[in-house]
């Protein structure tokens, strides 16, 4: 049997919003598939690092990322691409500021 996680993203200045993830699933595409926008969505596979949160609690596992969008410290801070997340428990994120990270 799939097991549900729910994930709630905190915004500044926009409600939060909550939505079901599939266990094993990643973030960014169960917001997509329920027809959710919070996160900004971009090439949905680590590339392009638009979808950077900060997990503030819950359990999680990620893909591999690259350290051009997270790097170690970064990652050892809970921040990850929401496109690689997946949730393990039920998981708080914010959206991450594009600080250290230009995009190109
Ligand atoms: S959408 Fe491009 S890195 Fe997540």
């Amino acid at each position: 049997m799939s097991e549900i996680h729910q994930c709630t993203v905190k915004a500044h200045g926009d409600p939060d919003l909550t939505f079901d993830v599939r266990s094993g699933e990643r973030v960014l595409h169960e917001m997509i598939r329920g027809g959710r926008h919070l996160i900004d969505v971009g090439c949905r596979g680590g590339g392009c690092g638009v979808c950077r949160v900060r997990v503030i609690s819950g359990e999680y596992t990620t893909r591999r990322m690259s350290a051009k969008h997270v790097t170690e410290a970064e990652q050892a801070e809970g921040l990850a691409l929401a496109c690689r997340l997946i949730p393990s428990s039920d998981v708080v994120v914010e959206l991450a500021q594009q600080t250290s990270i230009p995009l190109t």
